[in-house]
């Protein structure tokens, strides 16, 4: 389903059903990643861990249409994905992405203006999504007049005010310090919830993964890294990392994830340091 709504009434927009089928990439000559197959369902929310190069945010970077496949299909919501799109919004580690000489609220409202929305329709809009994420108190500020979480907010408001139904997150809460990001986590969740949009996100973090995940993906180390595991997380939320499933889960995510990181350090030489991990 198309996005709805743009002066921001509803919130709910369907997720896209995200495929991909047998697919590689190459970048600079090399093989990157192999043999990938996922489905990712209608407004499901998926988490993606593995070591450091593997090919995580090549894999977010071919759904967001940015990085062309060299062999397989991908597609979002049935339609083959060619190139970026406004039915997949994206949210970057770094809050960088902000315009600078843009306040909050018209940095929110740059999509809605660039698609044409009239003025009172996108102020409309993004006040509403400023408040979604907690903000309608520095809606008037600029960046840099804004600390690390509120500009990662601002970056969140900015890509849900356009509705996607596909939303890739590549590290997006990675810079925030702990408290911070525990509450980023607790918003997310909330704010999926009530659009119901399908996301991936990509972290390091397994409790993270936990804490957000309807399933937790992994990956081997590269180079030409494959998918390694899938594990649909049963737990209801809010969640408990405390609760044993997740620390059963944990424990097995650390395994699998444990083993390919040693690999990737291994291969770089740090032989010490995949001693001390292991
Ligand atoms: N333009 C490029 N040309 C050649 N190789 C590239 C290019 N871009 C990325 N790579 C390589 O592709 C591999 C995967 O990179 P990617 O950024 O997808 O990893 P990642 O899993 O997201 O890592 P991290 O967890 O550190 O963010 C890395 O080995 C990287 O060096
Ligand atoms: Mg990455």
């Amino acid at each position: 389903m198309s996005a709805v709504a743009t002066d921001g009434r509803s919130a709910r927009v369907a997720g896209a059903e995200i495929r991909l089928a047998g697919v590689a990439v190459e970048l600079g000559g090399h093989r990157i990643v192999s043999e990938i197959d996922l489905r990712i369902a209608e407004g499901e929310l998926v988490c993606l861990l593995g070591p450091s190069g593997c090919g995580k945010s090549t894999l977010l970077n071919v759904i967001a249409g940015f990085l062309p496949v060299s062999a397989g299909a991908v597609s979002a919501g049935g339609r083959p994905i060619v190139g970026p799109g406004l039915d997949r919004g994206v949210v970057f580690q770094s809050a960088e992405a902000l315009f600078p000489w843009l306040t909050a609220r018209q940095n929110v409202e740059y999509g809605p203006r660039r698609r044409g929305v009239p003025a009172a329709e996108r102020t409309a809009a993004a006040s509403r999504y400023l408040n979604m994420v907690g903000l309608r108190h520095v809606v008037d500020r600029f960046p840099d007049e804004l600390s690390g979480g509120m500009r990662q907010r601002v970056q969140l408001a900015r890509v849900l005010v356009n509705q996607p139904p596909v939303v890739l997150m590549d590290e997006p809460f990675g810079a925030l310090d702990a408290q911070t990001r525990a509450v980023m986590q607790t918003e997310l969740v909330r704010l999926w919830q009530a659009t119901r949009s399908t996301i991936l996100f990509i972290t390091h973090d397994i409790a993270e993964a936990i804490l957000l995940a309807d399933r937790i993906v992994t990956m081997t180390a590269g180079p030409d890294a494959r998918l390694k595991t899938v594990a649909p997380v049963s737990l209801t939320r809010p969640r408990d990392l405390l609760d044993p499933a997740a620390v059963a889960l944990y424990r097995q995510l650390r395994d699998d994830i444990g083993t390919e990181v040693t690999k990737t350090l291994q291969a770089q030489g740090l032989a010490s340091a995949a001693e001390m991990t292991a």
